[in-house]
C-alpha cells in the first residue's frame, strides 16, 4: 500500500535517490507514483499513472537536479489511479505525500470550498494538504501549523511535507501509518514508510511516533513532540541488508522466498531449541482461551494454530479477521490471550484489534516478522519469526514461519500443561530437525507441479477441500492460487461441499483435496468421490506413507508430500500449494510478484 520516500542532502540527486527509494516500495503495491523535488528554489511535480518506469520515462528528458525531494507509490482508496490523484499535491505553499486516510476529509473541504479553496483531485490527501496551507497563511511557524492542523484530522496518516519557502528541508508526521527517518553522517537524511526504501543509503534510521514533528534537513534531524519540545531518540540499526530485496537469479521474489523457507523454518526450530529466551519462556499455558486474531493468510496461519491449540492443548480457540474483531464484542475475560499475527506488523485492521484487546484488558502477544514495526512493539510480548524480508506481495515465508511460531507455542503449551507427554515432545523436536531437507525435498518436484498446473491453468473456477488441519490449509492454497492467477477457487471442509457448493461441480472442475490426516482419510476420499461422480478433475494431495497406486479410482493425479508429525506436515503441503499457484500463474501469463489491485502492506481499513 501507499509508500513515501523522502531525500534531502547534497551526496546525491534527489531525483535520483527518491526514485530508487520508490522501486524499493513497489512491493507495498501501488498504481501510480510521483515525486515534488526543488529546482532551483522551486517545487516540481513529475506524476504518472502505472508503474514507476511510466515516471522513470518521463523524467527521461528532464534534465533535473536537485537536492531536495519526496516520492510516493500510491494505491488507490478515494478517486480512481489517475495523475491527478497520484501525489504529491500542492496547495499554496505546501506539497505533500501521504499514506493513509482523513476520514474528516469531506467535512474540512466543505470549509474550504467556503474559504475560496478550489480542489483539483478526488483524493482526501489533497483536502489535508489545502487545510495546512489554510493554516499556514496564518501560522507562519511551521511546526505549530502542522501540529494545528493534524490536530484537526481523523484517520490514519503518514506524511512528507515540503514548503515552497523553505527550499530543502522535509517535514514528516505521523498516526497509525508507520514512517521512519534514515540519517546519514554524509550531509544526507531520509524519510521512508519503511527501511527498505533507503538501505542502499543507510541502515540507520529512528522511528518517528504518533504524536511526533520532524524537521529533517541534509545535517540535521530534530523530532518535536506535540508540545513542541524536542525529544532524543533512539537510532536503530536495520537487520534486513539491502541484498535480501534483491531476486538472487531467482525469476520472481515469490520463487525465491519460496526457496527460502527450508532454511527460515529450520532455524525456527533451531532457534527454539537452543535459545531459551525465543518461545521457551513464553509462558501462555494458563489461559483458559485465546483469540487468533490477523487479516488474510496471517488469519490463515491462526487457523492452523487453532486446530493444534485445541487438539494437542484443549484451549478453545477463536480465529478472527481483525477487521470484523475490532467492531465486535469481542467477549475478552481475564483469562482471555489474544494472539495477533502479522507478517509486516503495520497491518492497520491487526493494529486496531491489538489496541481494543489491550484497552479491554487482554495479554496480547505479537506474532511479527518485521522487526521494531508497530503491532511488534505495542504488543505485551512479542516473538518474530525471523523470515527476512517479504516483497512478493503473496506471502510465502511469512505464513510458514507463522505457521512454524504457532507449531512451537503449542507444542510447549502442551509440554507444561501435560497434555503433550515428554515422549511424543521429543519426537517431534527429532523429526523436526528434518524439516530443511524435506522442504527442499518438497520444492523439488517440479515437474509435478508443473504438470498440476497445465491441467488446471485454463480453468476459471476451482476447489479446495479438506478435513481438519487439511481444511485450514487449503484456505491459505486456495487465497494463494487466486491472488496471483486471478482464478476463482474456493476452499471448503470437505464434508461441507455438499451443501451448496456441489452444484457448481461441472464436467472437469478441478477440485484439490489434501488428506494428511490418516484418521479422517477415508473421509476425504469419499468426499472426493462425491465430485469425481459430478465430473470433476480430481487433484489428490496426500502424504508417502499412502501409495499412488491405491488412488488411480478417484484421483485424476495423485501428488505425495513427506509424511510427517501433524506440527509440521502443514508447511510441507502449504509448499506444494504455493508451488502449484506460482506455476499456474506463469502459465497464465500473470505479474506473479505484483498481483493487480493487491498491496502488501494494508495500512488502511
Ligand atoms: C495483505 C497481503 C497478504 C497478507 C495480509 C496480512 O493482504 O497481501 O499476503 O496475508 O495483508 O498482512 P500482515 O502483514 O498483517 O501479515
Amino acid at each position: 500500500m501507499c509508500g513515501i520516500i523522502g531525500y534531502t542532502g547534497s551526496s546525491h540527486n534527489a531525483k535520483d535517490a527518491v526514485i530508487e527509494g520508490l522501486k524499493r516500495l513497489e512491493y507495498r503495491g501501488y498504481d501510480s507514483a510521483g515525486i515534488a523535488v526543488f529546482e532551483k528554489g522551486k517545487i516540481n511535480l513529475y506524476k504518472s499513472k502505472g508503474k514507476i518506469s511510466n515516471l522513470e520515462n518521463l523524467l527521461k528528458d528532464k534534465n533535473v537536479s536537485s537536492n531536495c525531494g519526496i516520492g510516493h507509490t500510491r494505491w488507490a482508496t478515494h478517486g480512481e489511479p489517475s495523475e491527478t490523484n497520484a501525489h504529491p499535491h500542492t496547495v499554496g505553499k505546501v506539497t505533500l505525500v501521504h499514506n493513509g486516510i482523513i476520514e474528516n476529509y469531506n467535512e474540512l473541504k466543505e470549509k474550504l470550498l467556503e474559504e475560496g479553496v478550489s480542489f483539483k483531485s478526488q483524493t482526501d490527501t489533497e483536502v489535508a494538504c489545502a487545510y495546512i496551507d489554510f493554516v499556514y497563511q496564518n501560522e507562519k511557524d511551521k511546526l505549530k501549523c502542522l501540529i494545528k492542523s493534524t490536530d484537526e484530522f481523523r484517520g490514519s496518516y503518514a506524511f512528507g511535507i515540503i514548503f515552497e519557502d523553505e527550499p530543502d528541508v522535509i517535514y514528516a508526521t505521523r498516526k497509525d501509518s508507520p514512517l521512519i527517518i534514515g540519517i546519514t553522517e554524509n550531509n544526507e537524511n531520509f524519510i521512508a514508510s519503511d527501511v527498505s526504501a533507503i538501505l542502499n543509503f543507510t541502515n540507520k534510521y529512528i522511528l518517528l511516533e504518533y504524536g511526533e514533528y520532524a524537521r529533517v534537513s541534509k545535517d540535521k534531524v530534530e523530532i518535536f513532540n506535540h508540545e513542541l519540545r524536542k525529544t532524543t531518540k533512539e537510532i536503530n540499526i536495520a537487520d534486513w541488508s539491502s541484498s535480501e530485496y534483491e531476486k538472487d537469479g531467482y525469476e520472481h521474489f515469490m520463487l525465491k522466498e519460496i526457496n527460502e523457507q527450508p532454511k527460515i523454518i529450520a532455524n525456527i526450530f533451531k532457534k527454539y531449541s537452543t535459545d531459551p529466551s525465543y518461545i521457551k519462556n513464553v509462558d501462555i499455558s494458563s489461559y483458559s482461551n485465546i483469540h487468533i486474531v490477523a487479516c488474510g493468510s496471517a488469519m490463515h496461519a491462526g487457523l492452523i494454530g487453532k486446530y493444534l491449540f485445541e487438539n494437542y492443548d484443549n484451549i478453545p480457540v477463536t480465529v478472527e479477521v481483525a477487521s470484523e474483531y475490532r467492531y465486535k464484542n469481542q467477549l475478552i475475560t481475564p483469562n482471555t490471550l489474544v494472539i495477533v499475527v502479522s507478517q509486516s506488523g503495520e497491518t492497520a485492521d491487526t493494529l486496531a484489534a491489538l489496541r481494543i484487546a489491550k484497552e479491554k484488558g487482554a495479554k496480547t502477544l505479537a506474532i511479527v516478522n518485521a522487526i521494531g514495526s508497530t503491532i511488534a512493539r505495542e504488543a505485551d510480548i512479542c516473538i518474530y519469526t525471523y523470515a527476512g524480508p517479504e516483497i512478493a506481495v503473496a506471502t510465502t515465508k511469512g505464513y510458514t514461519s507463522q505457521v512454524a511460531v504457532l507449531s512451537l507455542l503449542a507444542l510447549e503449551i502442551g509440554l507444561k500443561k501435560k497434555t503433550i507427554s515428554k515422549e511424543m515432545y521429543e519426537k517431534i523436536i527429532e523429526e523436526s530437525n528434518s524439516i530443511e531437507s524435506l522442504l527442499t525435498d518438497t520444492i523439488n518436484k517440479h515437474d509435478e507441479y508443473l504438470n498440476i498446473a497445465k491441467k488446471i491453468h485454463e480453468k476459471e473456477d476451482l476447489f479446495f477441500i479438506g478435513r481438519g488441519i487439511d481444511s485450514a490449509v487449503c484456505m491459505e492454497g486456495s487465497l494463494k492460487l487466486k491472488e496471483i492467477s486471478y482464478m476463482h477457487s474456493e476452499s471448503y471442509a470437505a464434508g461441507e461441499l455438499k451443501h451448496g457448493t456441489i452444484s457448481l461441480i461441472e464436467n472437469d472442475t478441478p477440485v484439490i483435496a489434501v488428506a494428511t490426516d490418516i484418521n479422517l482419510y477415508e473421509k476425504t476420499i469419499s468426499n472426493i468421490k462425491e465430485t469425481k461422480a459430478r465430473g470433476a478433475f480430481s487433484i489428490l494431495i496426500t502424504t508417502d506413507n499412502i501409495s499412488k497406486e491405491s488412488t488411480v479410482d478417484f484421483a485424476d493425479i495423485a501428488l505425495t508430500v513427506a509424511k510427517t508429525n501433524t506440527f509440521i506436515q502443514q508447511i510441507i503441503v502449504v509448499t506444494a500449494l504455493q508451488l502449484i499457484a506460482y506455476e499456474t500463474s506463469k502459465l497464465r501469463g500473470c505479474d506473479i510478484d505484483k498481483p493487480k489491485n493487491l498491496a502488501k502492506s494494508v495500512t488502511v481499513e
